[in-house]
């Protein structure tokens, strides 16, 4: 089979790996990434007219694509591939609302009384918005409508200190964009919740949990994700099983709903949710595979991933995808001051580190596998596989030594001490 693989991230690279243990690849990149153009018959340069796509699809006989990103999920690609009957494992951009309008997906949360919502309102003037303050005391979650590269998001009593710093972001994002997303805090422990579907069966993958302040103890800004975490038999030690099936519950129906509404989701469905003393609350829903989360589970992935992407093609998605039994630890290397100052640098890799339970996935970066050149997002995600998270953390930290340069990683992820402190609570 030949698949066509658009994004060159480190998620990318993961899936690019998966497709090349069977089949034949060719990418479109956004930066050059060196493993994931090692692993491509052939390589085009991403650019916004999706002819020049569909043409390198069509010179080169794609059986299946699959695009990756969310800013390109919320563009006409996907849908211009199929007008062109190349066969796409991915939302169009009308499914693809379900993670680039918050609205959207809010909205159909509400019309089918899907359970997890969070109490929210969309202001879109100022007026309103002074008001919507003066008449209630909680805190809330500040968000934009569409997409925010993980950065948009601002909650009272973390990003923001009071009522006129949440004020004065809603009406900054009020005045680039037209409203703003009020949502109630919610307090409980995050995860993530991915899961392959062709709009009919939803087959879930591994519950992993993602990192996403820049700081060790989860302190500092919100980034795109530091790491993430996995364990054996697919939950979380600090999950109860209850609440894993409330959360695939919650994904399922969406996923039946936005059919009901003839809106079909077929791709990669992934729920971020939030474990609270009244119940699983829905974060944020996406069209789309984690990054770092993604990684974790691709890792994992047994079955072949190009048979996964026809099935959710051609409406066949059978319940029998199956994956290691194993622990992961994902921490991912940065460039400095990454998340507030960053500078490009240069990475050196030792040859030959990658063993059956150590790899590295190359993400913003060019140059070689030896050599990368940063950009000033994430550089290569290094990803332990052992029989609990510690060991899967310590087999990260044991093989920093190959890697040379200046770089940030947060070394906390899956320690003992981070563990322990989650379970407690
Ligand atoms: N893990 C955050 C994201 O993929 O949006």
């Amino acid at each position: 089979m030949n698949v066509l693989l658009v994004g060159s991230g480190g998620r990318e690279d993961a899936i690019a790996r998966k497709v090349r243990e069977t089949d034949n690849l060719y990418s479109v990149v956004t930066n050059e990434n060196p493993s994931i153009i090692g692993l491509s018959r052939d390589v085009i340069k991403y650019k916004k007219n999706s002819q020049e796509i569909i043409d390198f699809a069509k010179k080169n006989k794609i059986d299946i694509a699959f695009v990756s990103p969310d800013d390109i999920l919320n563009t006409d690609l996907v849908d211009k591939l199929s007008e062109n009957h190349i066969p796409v494992a991915s939302p169009g951009k009308k499914a693809a609302m379900i993670e680039t309008s918050k609205e959207y997906m809010r909205n159909l949360m509400r019309k089918y009384r899907i359970k997890g919502d969070i109490e929210n309102t969309i202001l879109s003037d100022k007026e309103t918005l002074k008001k919507f303050f003066d008449n209630n005391d909680s805190e809330y979650a500040v968000k934009p409508i569409g997409l925010t590269g993980g950065k948009g998001v601002r909650v009272m009593g973390l990003q923001l200190s009071n009522v006129a710093e949440a004020i004065n972001y809603a009406s900054e994002i009020i005045d680039r964009d037209g409203k703003v997303l009020m949502e109630k805090r919610e307090i409980g422990e995050e995860f993530s919740i991915q899961a392959f579907t062709d709009s009919k069966t939803v087959v879930f993958m591994p519950v992993v949990q993602d990192y996403k302040r820049l700081y060790e103890d989860d302190l500092g800004p919100n980034t795109g994700g530091m790491g993430s975490i996995s364990d054996k038999n697919f939950i979380l030690p600090f999950l109860s099983i209850d609440v894993v099936n409330e959360a695939r519950e919650i994904l399922k129906h969406i996923v039946k709903s936005m059919r009901e509404e003839g809106n079909p989701f077929r791709g990669v469905i992934y729920g971020q949710f939030m474990n609270t003393d009244h119940g699983v609350r829905v974060i944020e829903i996406n069209a789309r595979f984690a990054d770092p989360e993604g990684i974790n589970v691709l890792t994992l992935l047994k079955s072949n991933i190009v048979d996964i992407f026809l099935d959710i093609y051609s409406g066949t998605l059978k319940n029998n995808i199956k994956f290691m039994n194993k622990a992961t630890v994902l921490k991912y290397i940065v460039p400095p001051g990454y998340g507030i100052k960053p500078r490009e640098t240069e990475l050196l890799i030792k040859d030959r580190i990658e063993t059956d339970n150590f790899k590295i996935y190359y993400s913003s970066v060019s140059g070689t596998l030896n050599k990368v050149i940063t950009t000033k997002s994430r550089a290569l995600a290094l990803i332990g596989i052992g029989d609990t998270i510690y060991e899967a953390s310590d087999i990260v930290e044991d093989n920093l030594k190959y890697i040379n340069g200046d770089y940030y990683i947060r070394h906390d992820i899956g320690t003992e001490a981070m563990m322990k402190g989650k379970i407690k609570d």
